[in-house]
């Protein structure tokens, strides 16, 4: 039988998506484990969400590596020790380091709630997103899910998918819409991403 791959998940933030992850391969949707979840943020959800599911969790930062070329060694390995097969950012708050990038070419996968290249980009992120969309009068959004490349949101795109703006939305009611729509679509795209 084929081994299962391994995710690496890279989140800042709460870590809703990550979950999402951790949840499809419990329930065996995604043939698929999350292998180790990297963050930036010692304090984030995400961490929490990876301690309570036993996955290794590992806070990498300037705080702990000063220098940007420790601060990917030490990524690099992490990824290397846990037999890394793809790695998903779900919500990482920083840029990939191009060695990282080099050796892991096309299996580096974002998720972003917009419907790019509308709404992406430096600034485009958390509820800042959503307001636009509201700002701009926009009747759909929806979620992209595209290859990292050393660019903020410009990598090839591999899926999207819809979500309507409804009369009445606020930027927080749009985003709770999306969040719950990328829950599910990434569980069907990471699918794909695997073969
Ligand atoms: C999501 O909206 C994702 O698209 C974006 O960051 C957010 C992360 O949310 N890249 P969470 O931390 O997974 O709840």
């Amino acid at each position: 039988m084929q081994k299962n791959k391994n995710i690496a998940v890279f989140a800042s933030g709460g870590g809703s998506n990550l979950q999402a992850i951790i949840d499809g391969c419990k329930a065996g949707k995604i043939p698929a484990k999350v292998c180790a979840v990297i963050s930036n943020n010692s304090k984030s959800g995400a961490m929490e969400r990876a301690r309570n599911a036993k996955i290794p969790a590992f806070h990498f930062s300037a705080k702990t590596h000063p220098t940007s070329d420790e601060l990917a060694a030490a990524i690099l390995h992490t990824l290397k020790n846990c037999e890394t097969d793809i790695i998903f950012l779900a919500g990482y708050m920083k840029k990939i380091d191009p060695g990282i990038l080099r050796e892991y070419a096309n299996r580096i996968f974002n998720i972003h709630p917009s419907l790019l290249p509308k709404f992406g980009g430096k600034g485009m992120y958390g509820i800042n997103v959503h307001q636009a969309v509201i700002d701009a009068g926009e009747t759909e959004t929806g979620v992209t899910i595209h290859r990292v490349d050393p660019e903020y949101d410009t990598g090839e795109y591999v899926a999207q998918r819809t979500v309507p703006v409804l009369p009445g939305d606020t930027a927080e009611t749009l985003a709770a819409r999306v969040l719950e729509a990328e829950h599910q679509f990434l569980v069907e795209v990471i699918c794909t991403l695997l073969i």
